[in-house]
């Protein structure tokens, strides 16, 4: 499990030390560096994936990838960054795995996509570049008729894409896996398939839907249908993804990444709530818990009452302890980002409520009542 991040001189952040639990929800306004925090995590994994984290003389971090586009070194250097001394402006990520820091150190260069490390870990058995590893962002694919079948990246490499692109191909493979937990186990499902799993859940946050995925035969694409029974009419047809809404296409692969957690896995969710109508983000949230008891870590970036209010919930009624739990509320000053933690016990109830910390519903129901 990753323990904590570090950064230093890098985007939001000038300095900043992130602890991270099981599962830890990042919230806060707008432009706070919530994403910033998955963005270095993303930056490492992806310059570990293309051989760059190796050690070798053309080490460096890959600004520009399949995880993240954060353009050049200008982009990226904090605007008044705190110089460390050496060769000019550095950027440091370190993560905390298991007591054990690693850290990168990558020389600034204002037009490059690939900042050279001066410094960095050697071990990298770390489990943000173990298996498992998923990052949805905020921007899902949007609904589609039909969606890429890459054997490479959804059946090889399990990864559902940084927009869930790959999730339906992830799904039609991998639809008679069997989950790995008991804890995230829908009681109504058939059975403990993946594919009935993820229609069971799909259900809970969207009553009556049902999931059909399949190939497109002499094509790359692949195809899925949703069918909306409708209480005491008959069965209906199936529906193309862009006739039925757009929740239903940003959660899928939200509810995937969670069914297919597996021990050690890390999974980065922006916005997770996107699109859902309010019952389905709580639902949404208490299946992001059950991943977490599951033995996957969770960094969860959310604007969503729900979204908490599920994790509360999943805490109070036991299905994972309060103790997992990092809120992390992000507030802006002057001199720089201040992070806030304030503790949910086991009845549910949270420690501190600092302003601006989900509190816009009293502060409305307030006047309101006024
Ligand atoms: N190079 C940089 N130097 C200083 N600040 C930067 C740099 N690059 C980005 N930022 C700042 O980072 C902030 C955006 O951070 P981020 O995208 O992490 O916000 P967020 O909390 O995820 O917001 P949202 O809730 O809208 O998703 C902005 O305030 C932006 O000015
Ligand atoms: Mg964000």
């Amino acid at each position: 499990m990753i323990e904590r991040l570090d950064v230093v001189n890098f985007k939001a952040f000038a300095s900043a030390s992130v602890p991270l639990g099981r599962f830890t929800l990042l919230s806060g306004l707008n432009s706070a560096g919530k994403s910033t925090v998955l963005q270095a995590l993303a930056l490492l994994r992806q310059s570990h994936a293309a051989g760059l984290l190796d050690g070798g003389s053309g080490s460096g971090l890959l600004l520009n990838g399949e995880l993240v586009e954060l353009g050049t070194g200008r982009d990226v250097l904090h605007e008044n960054h705190v110089d460390t001394g050496g060769e000019g402006p550095q950027i440091t990520l370190s993560v905390t795995e298991k007591g054990t820091v690693s850290s990168w150190t990558a020389l600034y260069g204002q037009e490059s996509d690939i900042l050279h490390l001066q410094k960095q870990a050697t071990d990298e058995s770390l489990s943000l570049f173990g298996p498992g590893f998923q990052y949805l962002k905020a921007d899902r694919l949007a609904p589609s008729v039909t969606y890429p079948r890459s054997h490479e990246i959804a059946v090889r490499r399990g990864f559902l894409g940084c927009r869930g692109e790959h999730t339906v191909n992830f799904l039609r493979h991998r639809q008679d896996d069997r989950l790995t937990s008991s804890c995230l186990q829908h009681p109504d499902a058939l059975s403990m398939s993946l594919l009935d799993q993820t229609d069971a859940w799909m259900r809970e946050i969207c009553p009556g839907v049902n999931l059909q995925a399949a190939t497109i035969e002499g094509t790359d694409l692949v195809r899925l249908g949703y069918r909306i029974d409708v209480a005491g009419l008959p069965t209906a047809l199936s529906h193309r993804p862009t006739n039925v809404g757009f929740g239903l296409s940003y959660v899928l692969p939200i509810v995937v990444a969670c069914l297919s957690a597996t021990p050690g896995s890390v999974i980065l969710l922006e916005n997770p709530e996107a699109h859902l109508h309010p019952r389905g983000q709580t639902v949404m949230a208490t299946l992001a818990a059950a991943a977490v008891a599951a033995g996957a870590q969770l960094i969860v970036e959310s604007h969503s009452d729900h979204v908490l209010n599920g994790l509360r919930l999943a805490v109070k009624h036991g299905k994972l302890d309060g103790s997992a739990v990092r809120l992390l509320y992000f507030q802006r000053e002057h001199d720089g980002v201040n992070i806030i933690n304030p503790v949910i016990g086991s009845d549910g109830m949270i420690s501190e409520w600092p302003p601006g910390f989900f509190d816009e519903w009293e502060n409305s129901l307030d006047q309101l009542l006024g």
